[in-house]
């Protein structure tokens, strides 16, 4: 059978092989830490799950307007206004499958052939491959290490040409967890708003898990007029424990919005009938706000210990997270090195042997762009932290 093209374009990922193996191992029985995970370890608030049972049970089993009911529309217009002060109405609102469906259908519905898309690096694995899928050109901004991995107004001014149709930010970060000031993302948005051509792809998923002194702000209202071109991508994963449901949501322009509902009436029409109730409540009861910021607390504390742990290792250097539940060390210095018998070629290969010597998943950074770091999520019990990073320093005395 002759497959499509296009699905030459799309990269197999290398983070699965490493997760594959872990599966494998942990089959055999053997005792592996994970830190791979890219949700929350906690579960959805009682008061969520009621609320979709409670649909369930009054028959919110059938279809549903395209891309949702329009409670659901003036809950999320609302939350952007009140949080976010984005002056969108619920005709400026769509909905999708989690965040990947939604930032899937966005590139297809504004990209023409050939078009640029602005990616800082490191980046979240599938917005190249959504990019590519769509027809577009990824051209990545790397951020340095010693800047906290963000990029700078000169990085962002060269990357810009006749052919940019989208500038990409996210902030907090997967993989990096690093996060931008206030400050900062209104100099990068007055550097965009220069630019009338530009679309902004700003993926605002994990701004409730932010630490520290740092405040969150949307990009969408940091420049004049940036609101007629910006999509402000959220979704009820991180925030409320929900990974598993794929409620995704995008705030924009109309004619954004009114192309990716016409793509979604053709593709899966609507999110699922009986979790639009749960995602309102969610966003409507006070239980919601209180849950999101218990979890905050715990990956505060989870994060700066991780973190500390980590910039102790021999020869590794980690840029502190600010958001997200992400570390992001830098283990270049041990590539070229030996782990037994084999050679660290670069971030792959160091967790694969990592994996299979001292039993401890890791993500590799090469699909983030960057193969001398690897991510470690946070979000896992302080045991777990203290058990995993134990086993990385053995393993980190044998390299030679
Ligand atoms: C930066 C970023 N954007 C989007 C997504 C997609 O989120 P969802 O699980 O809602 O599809 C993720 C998921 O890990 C992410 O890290």
């Amino acid at each position: 059978m002759q497959i499509a093209h296009r699905m030459n374009l799309v990269s197999e990922s290398i983070t699965l092989k490493v997760s594959a193996m872990a599966n494998a191992l942990k089959k055999q029985g053997v005792d592996v830490v994970g830190f791979g995970a890219g949700e929350p370890d906690f579960d959805t608030p009682d008061f969520i799950k009621e609320a979709c049972k409670q649909a369930l049970d009054k028959g919110a089993t059938k279809y549903t307007p395209t891309p949702c009911i329009p409670e659901l529309k003036a809950a999320i217009a609302e939350k952007f206004q009140k949080e976010n002060g984005l002056p969108y109405k619920p005709e400026n609102i769509t909905t999708g499958a989690g965040g990947k469906h939604c930032l899937y259908m966005a590139f297809m519905a504004v990209l023409n052939p050939g078009d640029e898309v602005i990616i800082p690096a490191p980046y979240w694995v599938s917005y190249p491959e959504q990019v590519k899928l769509a027809g577009g050109v990824c051209k990545f901004i790397t951020g340095s290490e010693a800047n906290g991995f963000k990029i700078t107004l000169q990085q962002l001014e060269q990357a810009i040409t006749p052919k940019t149709k989208v500038f990409l930010i996210n902030s907090p970060s997967n993989p990096a967890g690093h996060a931008y000031t206030p400050e900062e993302l209104k100099a990068l948005a007055e550097v965009i708003a220069k630019y009338p051509d530009i679309v902004v792809f700003s993926d605002e998923i994990y701004e409730k898990l932010i630490y520290g002194d740092l405040k969150f702000a949307s990009f969408a209202n940091l420049a004049p007029g940036l609101i007629d071109r910006t999509l402000t991508f959220n979704c009820h994963s991180k925030s409320f424990a929900m990974t598993g449901w794929r409620i995704g949501y995008i705030g924009g322009p109309k004619p954004a919005i009114d192309a990716i509902n016409k793509l979604q009436s053709q593709m899966t029409s609507h999110i699922t009938s009986f979790t639009q109730q749960a995602a309102i409540a969610a966003l409507t009861d006070p239980r919601g706000a209180e849950s999101v910021e218990a979890m905050r607390k715990q990956f505060e504390k989870r994060g700066e210990h991780m973190w500390r742990r980590l910039t102790e290792l021999p020869n590794v250097t980690c840029v502190k997270p600010q958001g997200a539940f992400y570390c992001f060390p830098n283990i270049g210095a041990y590539v070229g090195k030996k782990a037994g018998n084999t050679e660290i070629k670069e971030a792959v290969s160091f967790a694969a042997a990592l994996l299979e010597q001292a039993h401890v998943a890791v993500v590799p950074g090469n699909d983030s762009g960057f193969d001398t770091h690897v991510r470690l999520s946070f979000a896992t019990s302080m045991e777990n932290i203290d058990k995993g990073i134990d086993r990385i320093a053995e393993f980190l005395k044998k390299i030679g």
